[in-house]
């Protein structure tokens, strides 16, 4: 199978929604493989896998690492990789630097970076050398330090003017994709009517083109997730159940038994 491509999902704006998830890991990802029309290997892996604060830690290496990971395990779907903070905000010819790096070690398909407005120049100079971008507006969890925390966005209206400009900014320098994150529904909306490429929500509400999850998030292994995330698994009690009755078994020696044993 060829996998899907960075034009291909431009083209689904207004159709049939597109479908995504995070993946780290090769294993998760080959099953979200059969499922998603793209995965993004994100940076919120430095707080999911490794316990980080934010994603602010997050190095090059480590994306590309996880990004490598996510490309074997998968055929199908547009694997996107993040470039983590501190890689690609100083200059085009920086991103240029470390997307191509991304691109040439994983194998992926796209990169994802964030801001609008600001990072408009970075995405055309990107996307006019040969590297598909997807942008990323609203919650920026890159800022975090600035924005003072993870705050919804376009709570009062009088911000919805700058979120349409970094919408439109993007769109004009040829990113082939946005995500949403943490917005307001009508603004979500308005956003999703006004820009010719498909809008991917997270927090963002049903209105987009598409709609992505933290994998680890959906499949219930985190224990406090956001109040945008739907819960569609049990994995943190199972998993539980299956660590404490190996342990049981360890201690009554009833593991290994007889069909584990080498005779
Ligand atoms: O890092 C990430 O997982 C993301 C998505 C949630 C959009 O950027
Ligand atoms: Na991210």
């Amino acid at each position: 199978v060829r996998r899907i491509t960075a034009p291909q999902i431009a083209k689904r704006k207004g159709g049939e929604p597109i479908v995504s998830l995070t993946s780290y890991h090769a294993h998760t990802a080959a099953i979200v493989d059969k499922y998603a029309d793209f995965i993004l290997v994100g940076d919120s892996l430095g707080m999911v896998m490794h316990g980080m604060e934010s994603t602010v830690g997050v190095s090059l290496d480590l994306m590309i690492m996880h990004g490598k990971a996510v490309v074997r395990g998968t055929r199908q779907a547009l694997v996107v990789v993040d470039m983590p903070f501190g890689t690609y905000e100083e200059s085009p010819s920086e991103a240029f630097r470390n997307a191509a790096r991304v691109m040439k070690e994983t194998q992926c398909g796209a990169v994802k970076l964030e801001g609008g407005v600001r990072m408009a120049e970075t995405i055309r100079f990107l996307t006019e050398r040969g590297i598909p971008v997807m942008a990323h507006i609203g919650l920026t969890p890159q800022s975090v330090h600035v924005m003072g925390g993870f705050k919804t966005q376009g709570r009062e209206q009088d911000d919805w003017e700058q979120h349409f400009e970094d919408a439109r900014a993007v769109t004009e320098a040829g990113a082939f994709a946005l995500v949403l994150e943490g917005m307001v529904e009508p603004l979500a909306a308005q956003i999703t009517k006004d820009i010719p490429i498909p809008t991917i929500g997270i927090g963002a509400s049903a209105t987009c083109d598409g709609q992505i999850l933290v994998l680890e998030d959906m499949l219930g292994l985190n224990p406090a997730p956001p109040k945008f995330v739907k819960v569609y698994g049990n994995l943190g009690g199972q998993i539980e159940a299956a660590v404490k009755a190996y342990s049981d078994d360890v201690k009554e020696r009833s593991f290994p038994g007889e069909k584990q044993v080498y005779r």
